[in-house]
Formats: structure tokens, sequence, C-alpha cells
């Protein structure tokens, strides 16, 4: 079994339920690098955007994910523009990542009202979209995918779990 597990994808993939799911089943610890940034900033995500600009928050992100790769029995729902930074690709070699796949449509479905995290959720489905294909390259570079169409996170995170067995 690995020492933990990282799970990527773009935003409304279902990260941190699947995350919660999965460190249930294995008694590891659960752990979300929005929720970490938004505890060391005691402020939220969107208020940082606004405030601070995005380069600010991926200095954060990166700073905070090398910080969390520390620990074992973990799994870990990283923010969906993680894979983008150079520094976080490199920072996730050699670790445990699984992606989960979710199209842009569905997670703008999935998402829409839920801006306080995700500022750059804000716009449209077609926004969504570019940010989608601008990003596609650096989600299709994971080995280890999960589609999450049409499945519960349940049903995602099981298929996560026989892949760690696997
Ligand atoms: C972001 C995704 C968000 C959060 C921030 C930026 C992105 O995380 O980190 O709003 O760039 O895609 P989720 O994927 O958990 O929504």
């Amino acid at each position: 079994m690995e020492k933990s597990l990282i799970l990527t994808g773009f935003m409304g993939a279902g990260k941190s339920s699947v995350a919660r799911y999965i460190a249930q089943k294995l008694d590891w610890i659960e752990l979300d690098l929005d929720s970490e940034i938004e505890r060391a900033q005691g402020r939220s995500i969107s208020e940082i955007f606004e405030k601070e600009g995005e380069e600010y928050f991926r200095t954060l992100e990166t700073r905070i994910l090398k910080a969390t790769l520390e620990n074992e029995s973990m799994v870990l729902a990283t923010g969906g523009g993680v894979l983008t930074q150079s520094a976080n690709r490199q920072l996730l070699k050699g670790h445990f990542v699984v992606n989960l796949r979710v199209d842009p449509a569905l997670a703008f479905a999935r998402i829409k009202g839920d801006s306080d995290k995700r500022p750059l959720a804000r716009a449209g489905l077609e926004e969504l979209e570019s940010l989608y294909s601008a990003r596609a390259e650096h989600y299709d570079s994971v080995k280890l995918q999960v589609d999450t169409k049409g499945k519960t996170p349940q049903e995602v995170a099981e298929e996560v779990l026989s892949l760690m067995q696997g």
C-alpha cells in the first residue's frame, strides 16, 4: 500500500468528498489543500484572490502543498489549479497521484453557486471551458485517472482504492 494518496483534478471533480471517503475507509488522515490554505491565512480563498491576487495564492498554495506532503497515511484533496504550476508538479513526483476526471459542463453543474472557495468559477460555462482546455494537458499527464461522470463519490473512491491495491 502507498504511503499517501494525492487527488488532483479540475474544480467539481469531487476530490474532497472522495478523499473523505477513502480516508475513513483506510483510517488515514484527510486533508484538503484549500482548507489548509484558509486555515493558515485565517481568511477565505476568495478573499486571498481578491486582496492579493492569483499569483500570491499560487505561491501560498505551493508552500502549503510542500509542507502537507510531509504527512504519511494521508489522503490529500488538492485544489484544481495545483497541476498548472511546475513547482507543484515537481513536488508531486514520486507521490501516488490519481487524477479525477470531470468535463467542464459537469463541473459547472456541480459547482455553480459555490463561489466563495472558487473565485475562478464565478464566470460562466464558457470561461470554465477555456480554463479547462488551457489546463487539460496537465490533467491528462497524470498516469492514473478515474472518470467521475455518472458516479457517486463512493463509486469513484472504490475505483481509486482498487488502483491503490493494484
Ligand atoms: C482553483 C480551484 C479551487 C481553489 C481555487 C483555485 C483552480 O479548488 O484552489 O479556487 O485554480 O482551479 P477546487 O478544485 O477544490 O475547487
